[in-house]
């Protein structure tokens, strides 16, 4: 008999529902019994006993559906320890949750903060097992997040779309990628579409380089430039800001993301038009791509390996082709950045794509 509980926390982003389905599935075909329950809305869920038992129905045709079954919230790690409006103390409720269920293990699914307060519950003494999840990619430990390809298809495809615009009407055009703090998946989804420029919270970039990269191209006889752009993108100069002189200058930008700000610096500088395009959301949305099913369906079945082999306290991770546990202790906390001196920039620039450092 084993009972477990499950939760989806922070943003959403696609192949929960297939990762939860791996992980029922596994234990339902290797253990006599099974409960399953399921928090409501992430963390927020386990703290105020918000739940549901499920049965494998639950679990039935959710392989290709996008959002999570559970829903989801933000809910985060640095107020953990504070008490909620109530005065709730949010860890002590939870411990309290898992215990009067009397759970085996709690499969937490989300990206990094999730996984801050899953190795939080871990050293408060409960079972966790922790399945990396993000469109961002910046889980370290694990060379990919699930979410990470299915948002590269989406992106790629508004930015394909914006190539044909671009091309008719001879315009620099920017489309801004999600990814946080990170640039994975913008250079993945830039160089997959054939972006012109891009820019990464990595490789700090220099205006005047980017103007550069575009004269060169009209100077090449192309009409149009591409601009893949991170929506943490960072110039050089705000590069060398201090944390809070950084923070206010954002308060106080008065246009709504780096990308209008780049295209309002090109616009001054050259004279030409830009256009800009943020595809938002859509990148977390839909359905899975068959690489994150696949991907999904086999983090699952390691945590329910692991359940059964009572291994708790980790990460179930994709290194080197092979899936893996990893101690949450080693990974948690930690960021996976793109490295600007990494094979795959290099590969870029030998291409051509500027990165206008
Ligand atoms: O972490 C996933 C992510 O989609 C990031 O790429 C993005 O910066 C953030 O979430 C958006 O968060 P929210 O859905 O809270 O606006």
């Amino acid at each position: 008999m084993k009972r477990i509980g499950l939760l989806t926390s922070g943003g959403d982003c696609q192949a929960l529902n297939a990762a939860m389905r791996g992980v029922v599935k596994g234990l339902s075909e290797n253990v006599d019994q099974l409960e399953v329950y399921g928090f409501l809305n992430g963390y927020k869920g386990l703290i105020y006993g918000n739940y549901r038992l499920l049965s494998s129905a639950d679990f039935s045709g959710i392989l290709t559906k996008g959002g999570t079954i559970l829903g989801s919230s933000r809910q985060p790690f640095k107020l953990m320890r504070t008490p909620d409006e109530n005065g709730l103390d949010k860890v002590e409720a939870m411990k309290q949750n898992y215990y009067k269920l009397n759970l085996d293990c709690l499969v937490i699914l989300g990206g990094n903060g999730t996984q801050k307060t899953a190795n939080l519950l871990r050293e408060e003494g409960l079972n966790v097992i922790h399945l990396p999840k993000t469109i961002d990619n910046d889980i370290y430990g694990t060379d990919v997040t699930f979410g990470f390809q299915s948002a590269i298809n989406i992106a790629c495809d508004a930015i394909d779309c914006i190539h044909t615009t671009a091309a008719s009407h001879n315009r620099v055009f920017i489309v801004e990628v999600m990814g946080h703090k990170v640039g994975w998946l913008t250079l993945y989804a830039g160089m997959a579409s054939g972006a012109d420029i891009i820019l990464l919270p990595e490789i700090p970039y220099d205006i005047d380089k980017v103007i550069e990269a575009i004269n060169k191209r009209t100077k090449a006889g192309k009409g149009f430039t591409i601009l893949a752009v991170a929506e943490g993108a960072i110039s050089k100069e705000d590069a060398a800001l201090s944390k809070k002189e950084y923070k206010k200058k954002i308060a106080e930008r008065k246009f709504p993301s780096v990308s209008y700000e780049i295209a309002d610096e090109i616009q001054k500088k050259t004279g030409t038009e830009v256009r800009v395009t943020v595809p938002g959301h859509t990148q977390r949305g839909g359905s899975p791509s068959p690489y994150d099913r696949l991907l999904c369906t086999r983090l699952g079945a390691e945590g329910a390996k692991a359940i059964v082999e009572e291994d708790y306290g980790n990460m179930i991770a994709l290194i080197n082709g092979k899936i893996k546990r990893v101690p949450l202790e080693d990974v948690a906390g930690k960021l996976k950045m793109v490295d600007p001196d990494s094979q795959i920039v290099q590969d870029a620039k030998y291409v051509g794509i500027s990165f206008g450092d």
